[in-house]
């Protein structure tokens, strides 16, 4: 299979860089990476999130904000780049024909962000589209996509299945600019439901069992085409 990660800045680098996780997921996915053809794409998080925050104190604007953004994306993609080793392509992958040519070189390339006016959500399922691949993962600092967010509102109830059109919906509501943030970019729920793109959104400790959930095994949320 052709497998895209959407690794949410969050849940690599919450505080400060999650040392064991980051190293608990680069051995999950090289694994992987030995029967499946993988590209990773990695979030900002609450780092890219404050920096935002400062820049905004200064009046930056919005596109200048999501340039801020996506240095933070591929400072995260490079710890990750580190913790491969060698399997990864070794600098940040910044198109998609370069991710085509990293995983033609049998080396798994690693994204942050690309351009203004999305996050990586999007470009991981924009990734995924170009790629044709079989699944998208994403994996976030919430265990699957509920029915509000579950850190705001006690009464929300966690999706076990779902359409890609439902999903577009649910997240619709957003209001979007730079550092905000929903369960997943609404831009990217509506590739996902332009191209039915098969999409697992997972939480930490699924994503510390890749081989189940590629098998479909897991906690979180099953979105279908
Ligand atoms: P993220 O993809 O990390 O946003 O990009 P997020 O929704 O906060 O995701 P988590 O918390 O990591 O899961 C951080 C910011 O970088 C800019 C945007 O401003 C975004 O909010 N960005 C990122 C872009 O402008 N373009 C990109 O391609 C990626």
């Amino acid at each position: 299979m052709r497998i895209v990660f959407d690794i949410g800045g969050s849940v690599l680098v919450p505080d400060k860089p999650d040392i064991e996780f980051i190293k608990g997921i680069a051995y999950e996915l090289t694994k992987v990476s030995e029967d499946h053809e993988i590209a990773i794409v990695v979030g900002g998080g609450k780092v890219a999130r404050e920096y935002i925050k400062v820049a905004s104190e200064f009046n930056a604007n919005e596109t200048f904000k999501d340039y801020l953004g996506i240095q933070i994306t591929r400072a995260n993609a490079m710890l990750l780049i580190a913790a491969l080793k060698e399997r990864a392509y070794p600098e940040v992958v910044s198109d998609f024909w370069e991710a085509w040519r990293a995983i033609q070189l049998k080396r798994i390339p690693v994204m942050g962000g690309t351009h203004p006016g999305h996050t990586t959500d999007a470009v991981s399922a924009l990734l995924a589209e170009f790629l044709g691949a079989d699944l998208l993962i994403v994996i976030t600092n919430v265990d699957g996509v509920y029915t509000d967010d579950p850190r705001k509102n006690p009464n929300a109830k966690k999706i076990s299945k779902m359409k890609a059109q439902e999903l577009v919906e649910l997240v619709s509501k957003s209001a979007g600019g730079a550092g905000a943030s929903t369960i997943i970019d609404p831009l990217a729920a509506q590739i996902i439901a332009r191209s039915g793109i098969k999409t697992y959104v997972i939480g930490k400790a699924d994503a510390l069992k890749l081989f189940d959930v590629i098998k479909g095994n897991h906690n979180g949320t099953t979105i279908e085409p």
